[in-house]
């Protein structure tokens, strides 16, 4: 068996527009519609989690679980700008309390890639007053927040910097840009959201905080080195380093790719690849976790926020996160300051246009929303209550 160390946290992840249904007000339930023509499918219902939270939690408590990680959805939260919901905020204390009923620590992401269509309509990122607007949000966010014990700002900067400029290509029929870097002006915005936001909620709340990146687990090709560091540096380690100077870092890792003298490398068709297109790689997880380890050096815990694979093979499921587990612990062995592992994801969600790609460890009846686990699911569980994993 490999051990993890005392305390380690076992949960799994969700986002709010993945899983709640009828977010009306956010700048994806737009794309949804006009993007309709494209194959983009909209969230509905989703998974109707907005009234569903406590069943959701209790599928991880009755299996020993210890966290669960879920989102804020601003533009519930702040319908209008500067017009506050008490409504909402007192939702999401409620699910933060029901967390904490069922025993799970609480991990809460701010923003988790949605915002509102009044943030939307005067520019998103790109609008000068894109920071302090945020940061407002934030204050108001952190009236809820204040025993909550880790708080992530934002959600994979380094994706959504791609993605927002990426929605256009989402409505071109390219949903996953497999290959794109991020736009520099949003991702700098993102990094200055980050750094105004972090001590407004270090000093209203308890909690640890920090935001996720998306980790790429790039390899250089022979004779490429200098186009990877480049690569790297733009895609992930601008990212990282903002790090340094947080509570913690959420590294989410899937995949792995290349990279040649013209970039990242989209993933080759294989009859292995997932249902997201991307190589079966569950080394990616130990790579990425032993990356942020070098980039952040040990002061900087680190919190496995996502890591997992969109299969409609349960026992894939299983076989992957085994050997991202085992390579897990075999890098806190070698050092690395790891504090818990949340699965991506808990239940089978919209994955931003698409309900095909199933992460879940439970599957999701649309028309009654009833909840069926996977073996995947027991199978975490049984890990999370030995807080090892078979060799
Ligand atoms: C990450 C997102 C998450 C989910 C997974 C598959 O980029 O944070 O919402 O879509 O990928």
């Amino acid at each position: 068996m490999s051990s993890f160390p005392d305390g380690f946290l076992w949960g799994a992840a969700t986002a709010a527009h993945q899983v709640e249904g009828n977010n009306l007000n956010n700048d994806w339930w737009r794309l949804e519609q006009v993007a309709a023509d494209y194959g983009v499918q909209p969230s509905g219902d989703a998974l109707d989690s907005y009234h569903r939270y406590r069943e959701d939690m209790q599928l991880l408590s009755d299996r020993g679980f210890t966290a669960y990680r879920f989102s804020l959805e601003w533009s519930r939260i702040e319908p209008l700008p500067g017009k506050f919901s008490r409504a909402e905020l007192g939702h999401y204390r409620r699910m933060i309390e029901t967390a904490r009923e069922l025993g799970l620590d609480p991990i809460v992401t701010i923003h988790h890639f949605t915002h509102p269509l009044w943030f939307d309509d005067r520019g998103a990122w790109l609008w000068d007053g894109a920071v302090d607007a945020f940061v407002q949000y934030v204050e108001q966010a952190c009236t809820i927040l204040h025993d909550v014990r880790w708080i992530i700002t934002i959600n994979e900067p380094n994706v959504l910097a791609i993605t927002h400029g990426g929605q256009r290509q989402v409505a071109m029929g390219n949903p996953y840009p497999q290959n794109a870097l991020p736009d520099q002006e949003i991702g700098d915005a993102l990094i200055a959201a980050h750094r105004a936001a972090a001590p407004v909620v270090r000093r209203l709340t308890d909690a640890k905080v920090g935001w996720t990146v998306a980790n790429q687990a790039l390899t250089a090709t022979s004779g490429n080195e200098e186009k990877f560091a480049e690569v790297q540096y733009l895609i992930e380690d601008k990212y990282l380093e903002v790090s340094r100077d947080d509570d913690f870092v959420g590294v989410q890792s899937y995949t792995s790719q290349p990279v040649d003298a013209d970039g990242i490398v989209p993933h080759p068709p294989a009859d292995d690849n997932t249902l997201m297109g991307w190589a079966y790689r569950p080394d990616a997880l130990g790579i990425a976790v032993r990356h942020t380890h070098d980039v952040l050096g040990g002061d900087v815990p680190i919190l496995v926020t996502e890591n997992g694979i969109a299969t409609d093979d349960d026992e894939r499921r299983i076989a992957y996160t085994t050997t991202a587990l085992r390579d897990l612990a075999a890098a806190i062995a070698d050092g690395a300051d790891v504090r818990g592992y949340l699965h991506w994801s808990l239940l089978d969600n919209f994955e931003w246009g698409h309900w095909g790609p199933t992460f879940g460890l439970v599957a999701v009846d649309r028309e009654s929303f009833e909840r069926r686990p996977k073996p995947s699911l027991d199978w975490l569980g049984t890990v999370a209550r030995r807080n090892a994993v078979e060799d």
